[in-house]
């Protein structure tokens, strides 16, 4: 018996309140994301380094300045088959794509998102306050900024209201003391009760509630990893939760073999905060990656910044932390040792590989 609530952003409404949220570099590309819309959810793709690995892109080119070209369009073209794809695998089902404002070609990848049908676009790291403009001639496609406290939400609600007379269609409220990935708050920070759940969900939604005549619901992300976390983000006011980590050991999460195994024979214990090169932390799970990471290494020094990806990285301008994109990229296909390998304070939550209409059946309370 479904006693779940659905979850309606802007005009898609989904059977469940689930989100699987975007997981870069081809964590959640075609594969995961239409699996978790054919299930009742709504799925999205990760559009962050696509290119990379696509028949369109060779990092070996030696002109710099064509190097970053092609790179930026061997995105575009590799979002557009990601897009395809999963449409292709999930005709009817919710389909969203996660892009960060800090990629270089981030006006690039919400254009070419829009014009391959995309339901949703999902936009954090940094605030998405362009987004309305890019988007104009789409009001189908719904826009949800992802955020981290209630004054994020505030400036994007009062720049969007009066330079694009829009507000946001929903609200993601990531919690930096649990989620995977990048964080939004400083290491220092994250012990502040002031920035958890309990505080900024029911603060936004008071907000949101008093101010807008429409309603904007809000969607708690970070360690929601079970029917008991996911019933607890709800009774804090959300409307629905986004789930990242328990997605990757699913068979069709799209990273290598090696990478959900590596997932699912971790615990709690092993997860570590990483410095990384936009200067905020990240949730990860230990390795010898990270151990060198955190010993101040440089590992790749020596290696040239190939793309030019990110507005803001130290690893380009000033060569500390490391090339995020290769580390990514690396752990993704499998190098779990020598690459970066995100993970949220939920991990361990699997048993087995699981295929995700086993991991939503379970969430949304349907199994046995
Ligand atoms: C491997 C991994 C990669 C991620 N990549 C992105 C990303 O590219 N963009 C983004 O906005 N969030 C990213 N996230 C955050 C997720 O979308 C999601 O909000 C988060 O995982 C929720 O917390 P949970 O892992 O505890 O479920 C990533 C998380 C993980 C675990």
């Amino acid at each position: 018996m479904n006693t779940l609530p659905s979850l309606r952003i802007g005009s898609h409404t989904a059977p469940y309140p689930i989100i699987q949220g975007g997981m870069g570099i081809r964590v959640s590309g075609a594969g995961l994301a239409a699996a978790v819309a054919n299930a009742g959810g709504i799925g999205v793709v990760s559009a962050v380094g696509l290119g990379m690995h696509s028949p369109y892109f060779d990092i070996e080119e030696k002109n710099p300045k064509i190097r970053q070209t092609r790179f930026f369009e061997a995105n575009r073209l590799a979002l557009i088959d990601e897009l395809q794809k999963a449409r292709a695998l999930s005709p009817a089902g919710i389909l969203g794509v996660n892009i960060m404002v800090a990629a270089r070609d981030y006006e690039t990848l919400v254009q070419t998102a829009i014009e391959n049908g995309v339901n949703l676009i999902f936009s954090g790291a940094g605030l998405p306050l362009t987004l309305p403009a890019l988007t104009a001639n789409h009001p189908e496609v719904a826009l949800v900024p992802i955020i981290s406290s209630l004054r994020a939400a505030q400036v994007i609600c009062k720049k969007w209201q009066r330079q694009h007379n829009r507000l946001p269609d929903a609200f993601v409220v990531e919690n930096p003391q649990a989620a995977g990935g990048h964080l939004g708050a400083k290491a220092e920070d994250l012990g502040d009760p002031a920035i958890g759940p309990e505080a900024v969900i029911p603060a936004l939604v008071s907000y949101l509630a008093e101010s807008f005549e429409q309603p904007i619901p809000v969607i708690a992300a970070g360690g929601v990893c079970d029917r008991p976390s996911l019933l607890h983000a709800l009774s804090l006011g959300a409307s629905g939760v986004q789930i990242g980590t328990r997605f990757i050991p699913t068979e069709e999460c799209d990273a290598d073999r090696r990478y959900k195994e590596f997932h699912l024979k971790a615990d709690p214990a092993d997860i570590v905060l990483v410095p990384s090169p936009v200067g905020l932390p990240g949730r990860a799970l230990r390795n010898a990656f990270v151990d060198r990471v955190n010993r101040g290494e440089i590992p790749g020094a020596k290696d040239q910044c190939f793309a030019n990806c990110l507005q803001v990285c130290k690893f380009r301008d000033r060569r500390e932390t490391y090339c995020i994109l290769r580390a990514l990229d690396r752990a993704c296909r499998g190098d779990v040792e020598n690459g970066l390998v995100f993970a949220g304070n939920s991990v361990g939550g699997s048993s087995h590989i699981q295929p995700v209409a086993e991991v939503m059946a379970e969430l949304v309370g349907v199994t046995g």
